[in-house]
């Protein structure tokens, strides 16, 4: 439990080292993603899903190549592109309509993300892991304070 707060207290320092003056997009949600894929333990997948045109188009990501669009209210992405609310889910096999990119996921998490001050949806980050219940309410709540830092200052500030 220490070791999990401590991991995501120095991710979210070097994060907000890393990103702070940076104001591009694609710049700064490349780096979040290498960053989270590199210091969380237990990942094979770590991606961003901009909210575009009405459905989640494939962002900045490490891992395995990923499905390119996810249409509202399919899979986990677009279940929360939906709810706006994060989706820890344990066995992905499970969940109703998981859309399997990677097939050694077993379990993952996706929290939304607002532009920053608005809650105007930018789109989610999403976290796969190939072990069977790897996220808990700590992932969520860090991950949620470490999304919004993919604005730079911008994100520290809302
Ligand atoms: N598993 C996700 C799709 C995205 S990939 O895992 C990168 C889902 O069901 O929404």
């Amino acid at each position: 439990m220490e070791t999990k707060k401590r991991t995501y207290s120095d991710l979210i320092n070097q994060t907000k080292a890393l990103l702070q003056h940076e104001f591009d997009l694609v710049a700064n949600m490349s780096n979040m993603v290498s960053l989270i894929f590199e210091k969380v333990p237990g990942l094979n997948g770590t991606t961003f899903y901009r909210w575009k045109n009405d459905e989640l188009i494939l962002g900045p990501f490490q891992g395995r190549v990923a499905c390119m669009h996810i249409p509202a209210n399919k899979g986990v992405c677009g279940h929360v592109a939906v709810t706006k609310k994060s989706e820890i889910v344990p066995d992905v096999h499970q969940f109703p309509g998981h859309i399997a990119c990677d097939a050694r996921s077993r379990s993952e998490i996706v929290v939304p993300v607002f532009w920053p001050g608005t809650n105007r949806f930018f789109g989610v980050l999403d976290l796969d892991s190939p072990y069977l219940n790897h996220f808990d309410v700590m992932d969520r709540n860090y991950l949620e304070q470490l999304a919004p830092l993919v604005f730079g200052n911008q994100g520290l500030l809302s």
